[in-house]
């Protein structure tokens, strides 16, 4: 049977884990050839690398090397050079993940050019158009012709919003994939004992969202409030890139790697980052990825931000909403202290069986067999 041929696209540091259960998942149906290019837009070591070899995704076809840059100029240099790519390599389908400048860049070069896309991740809404994910979100949405959908908030949402049903999947959670396929091998870091940290002495934290790490009153408000959590707990950060640049160059970083029970880290691999945060007291974060995580780890996690676009970490989760004041941190701090969020429980199809769907869906459209040679598993 002919294979179809797909470009799946990977950017910055959250795409990685999604797209290493698909690759995989694609790879074993033996129906598809993959071509995987990554843009560029996460660079570092750090932030790039260390996925790959340690999620054994294969090493990109192609790199676009776009790094840096303001929302227009990454944009543009995303879409200039990924452009040549399609018309060269001509796939079935363009798969985009998530929400990140990558995403919308390559889903308007393919949709532009015929193309079919499909968006993995759809539907997630934080109703926020502040945020540049939400932009790239509503867009790329718009635009795919088929929308992968992790969870039932994103059904509701692409309802709301006029989508035809024949567009729309409900597949379940990649990252879960991920997370599901190296819980084990996460076991043997020895992360803990290199910062000789116990389980649950500790409060892992990340931070990089604009509205949060972008201004000196915002970088003050979140660090008061970790300064405080540090007299109970010593807290970890491994600190992305936009951050450290930012307490730098604000003269904070003195003040913040003066606090004495606070440990600033450079960004971690996935394997010792999912052992910190199965081992940490709590997690507090303005990730979107670690909502998730927690979620299925049953570790408290207080979201750093007003709104979140995964509704159902708050729901049937350990997640809860802490905004960004110094009190609001602190309030919801000292509550789930006291009270603990119920554990145990896991969104709907979060079941390590996302990549498979969404392969045997990619499948089933372009008219072949799927991979499990019947019916899409609902897990
Ligand atoms: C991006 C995504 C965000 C995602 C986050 C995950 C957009 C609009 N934002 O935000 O949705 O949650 O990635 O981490 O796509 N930098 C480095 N080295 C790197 C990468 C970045 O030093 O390898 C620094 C640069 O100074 C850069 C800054 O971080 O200007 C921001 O990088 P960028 O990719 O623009 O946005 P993120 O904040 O990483
Ligand atoms: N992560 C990691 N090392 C770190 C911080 C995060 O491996 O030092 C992982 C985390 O487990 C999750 C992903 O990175 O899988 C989340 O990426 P990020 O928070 O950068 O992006 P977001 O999810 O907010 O878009």
């Amino acid at each position: 049977m002919e294979k179809i041929k797909i470009i799946c696209v990977c950017g910055a540091r959250p795409n990685f884990m999604k797209v290493a259960p698909i690759m995989e998942a694609a790879a074993r149906s033996g129906r598809i050839d993959t071509l995987l290019v990554h843009t560029g837009q996460h660079y570092d070591e750090r932030m790039s690398r260390v996925f790959f070899d340690e999620l054994g995704i294969p090493k990109p076809d192609i790199n676009l090397e776009v790094g840096s840059g303001s929302h227009a100029v990454q944009t543009a240099e995303v879409m200039k050079r990924f452009e040549p790519v399609c018309v060269e390599h001509r796939p079935d389908w363009v798969i985009v993940v998530g929400d990140v400048n990558s995403t919308i860049a390559c889903a308007l070069v393919a949709v532009k050019l015929g193309i079919k896309v499909a968006h993995v991740e759809a539907g997630l809404r934080s109703f926020d158009r502040r945020m540049p994910e939400e932009i790239n979100r509503l867009l790329t949405d718009a635009i795919s012709d088929l929308l992968l959908v992790s969870e039932q908030s994103g059904l509701t949402n692409l309802k709301n919003e006029g989508v035809a049903d024949e567009k729309v999947r409900f597949v379940g959670n990649v990252m879960i994939d991920t997370l599901m396929g190296h819980r084990e091998k996460a076991g043997a870091s020895t992360i803990l004992s290199a910062l000789g940290l116990t389980p649950k002495s500790y409060a892992t934290v990340t931070l990089h969202r604009p509205e949060n790490v972008d201004s000196h009153e915002s970088l003050t408000a979140i660090f008061e409030a970790l300064e405080t959590v540090s007299k109970d707990l010593t807290v970890v950060i491994p600190m992305h890139p936009r951050t450290r640049g930012n307490l730098d160059s604000m003269g904070l970083m003195g003040w913040v790697s003066g606090m004495a029970n606070l440990r600033i880290l450079e960004p971690v691999g996935y394997l010792d980052f999912l052992r910190l945060m199965t081992e940490s007291a709590l997690v507090l974060t303005d990730s979107g990825g670690i909502q998730e995580e927690t979620t299925i780890l049953g570790v408290a996690c207080l979201t750093l931000r007003e709104n979140t676009e995964r509704p159902s970490t708050l729901t049937e989760g350990t997640n809860t909403l802490a905004g960004c004041s110094s009190k609001g941190i602190l309030d919801a701090y000292r509550a789930v202290r006291e009270n603990p969020p119920p554990t145990g429980r896991a969104p709907q199809l979060w079941d390590g069986k996302a990549a498979v769907r969404i392969v045997d869906t990619l499948l089933e459209v372009s008219g072949r067999a799927n991979a499990s040679g019947g019916r899409v598993p609902q897990g």
